[in-house]
């Protein structure tokens, strides 16, 4: 038995929170999810542009937007924040986690609270918001989430062990979610973006002499958040019915790279 394959609408049309929609990767993904017609939550902490961003968004494309003030840090935030966003959409039938700091210490500067920052901003989240959403997913077929990880889930740099042990501890909590969220018709994947630009990567790269990235990228050249927001897009939707406990590694191949 065939079925269609003509993307005629993009589907699910439901809600979707995005975590550290205010800026970069996150900002990118709430623009792509509403030039389809999707509604869109901000959460982010930065409250003044996640309320400019949202209002941008609803602007230019019909759609209803909205920015929360949230520390993903705080759990107990999340209750009212789930409601506000429901409230604003009508329905909630997908999460990005896009939300995410640098770390500052190595291993040398390691201390209590750099962990509980980096563990508590990008993995906690993850677990805790999935478990307080499930009852929306369930109400709407074609849920999905996607994790925003990172290469460094997989490379190792000195320079940041609390947030490569954040994303990959991200994979192995959306290989587990993915078993338990299947039996209620919900896909969970992980986008592992490499080296895009936005306002966290740029100090960097300003930092480093002239085309460190690019020379191990085979692309040669570093990504956009566009980029990385259509693929965040198409596993949200119905297209990917069949993708779940996946990693979509954008990185314009880096990690595949053998180039010096
Ligand atoms: N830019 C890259 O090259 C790259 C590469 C791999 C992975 N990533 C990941 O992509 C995600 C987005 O990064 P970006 O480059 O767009 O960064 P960004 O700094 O542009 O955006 C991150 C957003 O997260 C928000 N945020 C941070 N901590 C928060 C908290 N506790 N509560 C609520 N909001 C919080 C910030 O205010 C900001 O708006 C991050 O998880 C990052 O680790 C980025």
């Amino acid at each position: 038995m065939t079925q269609p394959l003509e993307p005629a609408l993009h589907a699910p049309a439901t809600g979707v929170i995005i975590t550290g929609g205010a800026s970069g990767i996150g900002l990118a993904c709430a623009r792509a999810l509403a030039a389809v017609g999707r509604p869109v939550a901000l959460w982010d902490m930065n409250t003044a542009k996640a309320g400019a961003e949202a209002k941008a968004i609803a602007d230019a494309f019909g759609v209803p937007a909205v920015g929360l003030a949230v520390d993903l840090r705080d759990p107990a935030a999340y209750a009212a924040a789930i409601a506000q966003s429901r409230a604003a959409m009508g329905t909630i039938g997908a999460l990005v986690h896009s939300a995410g700091i640098v770390d500052t210490g190595s291993l040398d500067g390691l201390t209590e609270e750099v962990w509980a920052n980096g563990i508590n901003t990008h993995l906690r989240p993850l677990a805790l918001l999935t478990r307080d959403l499930l009852a929306d997913f369930k109400g709407n077929p074609g849920s999905a989430i996607v994790g925003i990880a990172s290469i460094n889930a997989t490379l190792g740099h000195m320079a940041n062990p609390v947030y490569s042990a954040g994303k990959s501890g991200m994979l192995g909590l959306i290989r587990s979610m993915a078993d338990r969220l299947a039996t209620d018709g919900v896909r969970i994947n992980a986008v592992s973006p490499g080296q895009i630009l936005t306002p966290m990567l740029k100090p960097t790269v300003e930092l480093l002499p002239e085309g460190t990235f690019e020379r191990r990228i085979l692309l040669s050249r570093l990504g956009t958040p566009e980029e990385v927001a259509r693929a965040v897009r198409f596993l949200l939707s119905d297209e990917a019915s069949y993708i779940t406990a996946a990693e979509l590694v954008v990185d314009g191949g880096n990690i595949s790279s053998q180039r010096m």
